[in-house]
């Protein structure tokens, strides 16, 4: 099977370092292990009101990263001036809510005024240079607008799966993401994944053959917080890794 790239999102380590408004944890630092740790590229999410990273961060990460850096962004046109300056090697487009904890789905690009922005967005990116990835829930019609949109890949909104209640829900939760994975294949998009994946339920997303990157986070971060950020990043690509060749457990 294709190997997965495992990108880590470190917007995290700026949550803690912002509970004191100081200049640590640096997540700029926190990068620098999670390299070592073997992540194949850091991910971060720079939020219109800057609540966690901040400009300085994503300017030196840019500078300083020996992997790829994914920059998450939404429609802000002081965040998307700064990508084209700083020109990460991915930008992801996400929806973006003032008053959400997280991202909390796909863009709806069903909707034509959202559409119409991203579009906006998109095409500035493209001019730019910069491979563009659209956050988008795993769904038939999602995919197509993604497509007609001419950008490089998809990130499917993992998190319906990782919210799951059930075990049957989980397994039809997989198949969903499964089927858009092949689906974003035949329309000729990369395919990646993300949002609420954990030590516990990674295996089956990271076993479906289309899906080649994954995005990781929260649960990354939290299991750092007890075993070290090297440690964690390498058990996770462990893990990823097994299921991969078809050893997961
Ligand atoms: N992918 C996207 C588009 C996200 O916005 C996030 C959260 O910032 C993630 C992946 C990672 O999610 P988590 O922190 O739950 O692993």
């Amino acid at each position: 099977m294709n190997p997965m790239r495992l990108f880590v999102n470190v917007d995290h380590v700026a949550t803690v370092r912002e509970a004191r408004k100081t200049d640590e944890p640096d997540p700029v630092r926190a990068a620098v292990l999670v390299e070592l740790g073997g992540a194949d590229g850091i991910t971060v999410h720079l939020r219109e009101d800057r609540r966690h990273i901040r400009d300085r961060d994503v300017r030196l990460l840019a500078e300083t990263l020996r992997t790829p850096l994914n920059l998450e962004l939404a429609s802000a046109p002081d965040i998307l001036g700064l990508a084209l300056e700083l020109q990460p090697h991915q930008a992801t487009v996400v929806p973006e809510r003032r008053d959400e904890i997280t991202t909390e789905g796909g863009l709806h690009l069903a909707d034509p005024s959202t559409r119409a922005r991203v579009e906006q967005v998109v095409v500035a990116l493209r001019e730019g240079g910069i491979r563009t990835s659209l956050f988008v829930d795993p769904d038939e019609e999602a995919l197509r607008a993604a497509a007609s949109m001419k950008v490089e890949a998809v990130e499917l909104h993992t998190g319906e799966y990782a919210n799951a209640h059930s075990a049957a829900e989980a397994d039809r939760q997989v198949e969903r993401l499964r089927r858009s994975a092949i689906r974003g294949r035949e329309l000729g998009l990369d395919v990646h994944a993300g949002h609420g994946l954990t030590y516990e339920n990674v295996t089956p997303v990271a076993s479906i053959p289309e899906l080649e990157e994954l995005n990781i986070g929260h649960s990354v971060i939290s299991r750092a917080v007890l075993v070290g950020l090297e440690r964690a990043v390498a058990e996770m690509g462990l893990l990823i890794r097994e299921a991969r060749r078809g050893e997961g457990r």
